[in-house]
């Protein structure tokens, strides 16, 4: 099973979509093995996004990802890193595909809902980023061999 990095940007915090992504990975399937809120500093972000630091839209990006607190969440699931990033969508919401999260509920560039790690290494630096140990919890729901077939897992 792979494990990869959301983030619930303060977006969607100010538009009260928080319980609307979650909701969207669980009735997917995946299974959320940590979730925290909080506030992101300009040093995590200058990590988490460098390479964009030189980019004419870096402040307004650390003004938008500082705005208020986010939520982080480690997702589970096989193939976690690439269903997320297929069901998180292009990144200018105007481009993204309907039934996409930020083709659902972005019309932005820079407000576009989420972040989600875009590749299984990057997904590992990004959780212990934001991730303290002990803060993941691994387990399985009750009901798990509904979720997969046996040569699945
Ligand atoms: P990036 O890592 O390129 O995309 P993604 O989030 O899809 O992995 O960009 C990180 C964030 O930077 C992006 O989610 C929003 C912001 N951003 C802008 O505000 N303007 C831009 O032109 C780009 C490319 C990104």
């Amino acid at each position: 099973m792979e494990q990869t990095l959301v983030i619930i940007k303060p977006v969607a915090v100010h538009r009260g979509l928080i319980g609307e992504v979650i909701t969207r990975f669980e009735r997917k399937g995946l299974f959320i093995i940590g979730m925290k809120m909080m506030q992101l500093d300009e040093q995590i972000l200058r990590e988490h996004y460098a390479h964009l630091t030189s980019k004419p839209f870096f402040p307004d990006l650390l003004k938008s990802m500082m705005a208020t607190p986010v939520i982080v969440m480690c997702i589970e699931g096989k193939d976690a890193v690439e269903v997320v990033r297929l069901m998180t969508g292009a990144t200018n919401g105007r481009k993204a595909l309907p039934g996409t999260i930020r083709g659902d509920l972005s019309m932005s560039g820079q407000e576009n809902v989420v972040h989600a790690s875009d590749s299984i290494d990057n997904a590992k630096i990004e959780l212990a980023r934001f991730f303290k140990p002990g803060e993941i919890l691994a387990y399985k729901p009750s009901d798990f061999r509904f979720y997969y077939a046996p040569d699945e897992v």
